[in-house]
């Protein structure tokens, strides 16, 4: 399956992934993130039906999510030492890269980065890098330094932030 013109999807570390076909500088929106538009109670309902498919989405907002079935962010993997962001544009999610990424790499971001204080899903991380934190959880887990540098590179989103209570974790 080609992607788009400058993505494909090819077998990497964690199953299928997304390779860049040409390179990429720091700030450069690769690709919009789209799919059906589902509110919580939805994904909700998708965990007991699809929950693969449910795993898989991506929180737009406050209420919302993009599931992206059959579509490119299907096949987004995590690292804990991402290349990508998630940055939201308009109605829709970006990829933007957040380093240099030349032809060949797979593009990866960091699910912590999207996953608020209300959202419970965890993950057992196999991305390899020598950072690995080897449970991927909510934003409010990563150890303070992590948050410190996403925040500076603009690579949480405010309805992330706003789900973080007061409470110093
Ligand atoms: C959006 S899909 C990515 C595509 C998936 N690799 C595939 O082959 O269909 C997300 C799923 O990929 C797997 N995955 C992604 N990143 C991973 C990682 N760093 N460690 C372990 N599994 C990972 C997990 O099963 C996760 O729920
Ligand atoms: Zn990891």
């Amino acid at each position: 399956m080609r992607a788009t013109a400058f993505l494909d999807i090819q077998p990497v570390r964690n199953g299928l992934g997304i390779v860049a076909l040409k390179s990429f500088a720091p700030g450069a929106h690769i690709c919009e993130i789209r799919g059906a538009v589902l509110t919580s109670d939805q994904v909700w309902d998708l965990w007991k039906d699809d929950p693969l498919a449910a795993a898989n989405c991506f929180r737009l907002n406050a209420q919302q999510y993009i599931s992206p079935r059959n579509m490119i962010g299907a096949y987004a993997n995590h690292s804990c030492n991402p290349n990508v962001a998630v940055v939201a544009l308009r109605e829709w999610l970006v990829f933007k890269a957040i380093r240099p990424i030349e032809r060949g790499c797979e593009l990866t971001h960091d699910y912590a980065t999207l996953l608020g204080d209300d959202d419970i899903w965890q993950m057992d991380c196999n991305c390899g890098e020598a950072s690995c934190r080897a449970t991927i959880a909510r934003f409010s887990r990563l150890p303070h330094a992590v948050r410190r540098r996403y925040q500076a590179m603009g690579a949480i989103p405010d309805y992330i932030l706003a789900t973080l209570d007061s409470t110093p974790r």
